[in-house]
């Protein structure tokens, strides 16, 4: 039993740069008081975006009886310019027009040692409680609102087709571009995902998280509306439409990116976020190709009496962690997974399988342990790129192998990976393959990854996403 205040050690990051290493403000301020710890720092500010993390240092107190509040608190943030830019010239001097555009944030930020988690009845509250439960909500679009701004859901303007619905693109009155989402009616579970997304996307808000503007309920038709992204999903910038050049800088950045919105969801946001489906083109970019993970309708929201949630599976072969294929088990190491995947894919530029390459290359995860063991991880590398830096890429493979590995409780945490990433922490060498690779035979492993593969007794997705009931419940 817990009887005193526990050790929290944190390491504190500034737009990703280290600034406090083993942060402790007990031991900082000297003991208890409710005196203010002051600290300043120097940090470029773009578009109004600052970044401020701490992260568990992963030591100290680490598991907590109750649930609750813990950890320092930064109570008042203040930023202030220190320059005057030069804006405009004329004919008789220079005026100086003063920026006071970097923003004065305050806020309160309650950290959590592990997990800030909110009590909440599952069984028997409704979705719309659950929505009513939601402090930013989002606004409502009238269907008319949204015939007109994808000029009738014209084809023209249909961007794809995921398990959900069509999603389409169009402009509001106000000139905002927008990505509607149309739920279609043959969905399972439709509208109760539907209402989560809604739920847990209003409450939540990160630079690598898509935005969602809000949404239309009017008789059958339920709509989402989200902020474009000018260039699309991520598996059309890596498989298809390669005219973006994703050089490796670029890639590297979008890996950093999504581990940074993952962390969020898991780690930082007020609610705990596991998203459930990882993959790349559930990754968006944006004009200035900074990665916005999307479609958190699948995610749940953490519950805090449970270490996990058993439920329905729902996610897309090749992306799935083992024990949540196999057993329904959801952790946030399912995300921690997906990511694994993604993350050599961003590094290959092709998908985790691929039937129309030699037989042991078919396989994303596979190959890559197979040019680990030997030492040759380099050649992974997407042949596009010319150019690379191979330190890096040596760690963002790394760093999917252990992200990859069977066991859950192997996989680090999201944000750990984003230290290992940034190189402020050692990638450990994983030596070992994962089970599920070595204790497959060739076509066993065909039966579970192949493109045209169903599990379960739901195929509510396409042909590569799976729905199937949950077999085990802990
Ligand atoms: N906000 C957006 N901005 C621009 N394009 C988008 C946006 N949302 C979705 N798209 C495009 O629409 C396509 C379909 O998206 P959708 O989420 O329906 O399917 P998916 O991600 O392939 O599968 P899933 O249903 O499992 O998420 C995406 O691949 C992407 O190219
Ligand atoms: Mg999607």
């Amino acid at each position: 039993m817990w009887k005193r205040l526990g050790r929290r050690i944190f390491d504190v990051y500034v737009q990703g740069n280290l600034v406090l290493k083993n942060f402790v403000i007990q031991s900082t301020v000297g003991g208890i008081s409710k005196q203010a710890i002051q600290r300043n720092f120097t940090a470029s500010v773009k578009e109004n975006y600052l970044e401020i993390h701490l992260f568990w240092a992963g030591k100290g107190t680490c598991c907590i009886p109750d649930p609750g509040t813990y950890g320092p608190s930064i109570s008042a943030i203040s930023a202030t310019a220190d320059f005057i830019p030069i804006v405009s010239k004329d004919r008789t001097s220079i005026i100086v027009r003063i920026i006071v555009g970097v923003g004065i944030a305050s806020f309160l930020l309650a950290f959590s040692a592990f997990f800030v988690v909110r009590r909440k009845k599952r069984s028997n509250t409704s979705t719309n409680e659950e929505l009513l439960d939601i402090d930013a909500k989002p606004s409502t679009f009238s269907y008319v609102e949204l015939k007109t701004a994808t000029e009738d859901f014209n084809l023209a303007n249909k961007l794809g087709e995921g398990g959900f619905g069509p999603v389409y693109k169009g402009k509001l009155n106000d000139g905002r571009v927008i990505a509607v989402k149309q739920l279609s009616m043959v969905s399972h579970q439709g509208k109760s995902q539907f209402v989560t997304e809604i739920a847990i996307i209003s409450a939540v808000q990160h630079r690598n998280l898509v935005k969602l503007y809000g949404f239309c309920i009017e008789g059958d038709n339920r709509l989402l509306v989200y902020e474009y992204l000018e260039n699309k999903s991520l598996d059309q910038a890596l498989f298809r439409k390669k005219s973006l050049n994703l050089d490796w800088a670029k890639r590297f950045d979008v890996c950093l990116g999504v581990a940074r919105g993952l962390a969020y969801l898991h780690e930082e946001s007020r609610i705990q976020i596991v998203h459930r489906d990882v993959k790349a083109s559930n990754i968006l970019l944006d004009f200035d190709l900074i990665p916005k993970i999307s479609d958190f309708g699948l995610a749940k929201l953490y519950d805090d009496k449970k270490t996990h949630i058993s439920t329905r599976v729902a996610g897309t072969i090749g992306y799935l962690a083992p024990e949540y294929a196999m057993r329904g088990h959801l952790t946030k190491k399912v995300d921690v997974f997906g990511f694994g995947v993604v993350a050599l894919e961003i590094v290959s530029g092709r998908p985790n399988s691929d039937s129309t390459l030699e037989e042991e290359k078919i396989y994303l995860l596979e190959w890559a342990w197979h040019l680990h063991e030997n030492n040759r991880e380099v050649e992974l590398v997407d042949s596009n790129l010319s150019e690379f830096n191979k330190e890096e890429v040596k760690r963002v493979i790394g760093i999917a192998l252990l992200c990859t590995q069977s066991s859950p409780n192997l996989r680090p945490l999201m944000s750990r990976v984003v230290a290992m990433l940034s190189g402020d922490i050692e990638v450990s060498n994983v030596t070992s393959r994962p089970g599920y690779l070595t204790d497959w035979t060739f076509d066993d492993a065909s039966i579970f990854m192949s493109d045209k593969a169903t599990i379960g007794t739901n195929t509510t997705h396409d042909n590569s996403s799976i729905s199937a009931s949950t077999i085990s419940r802990t």
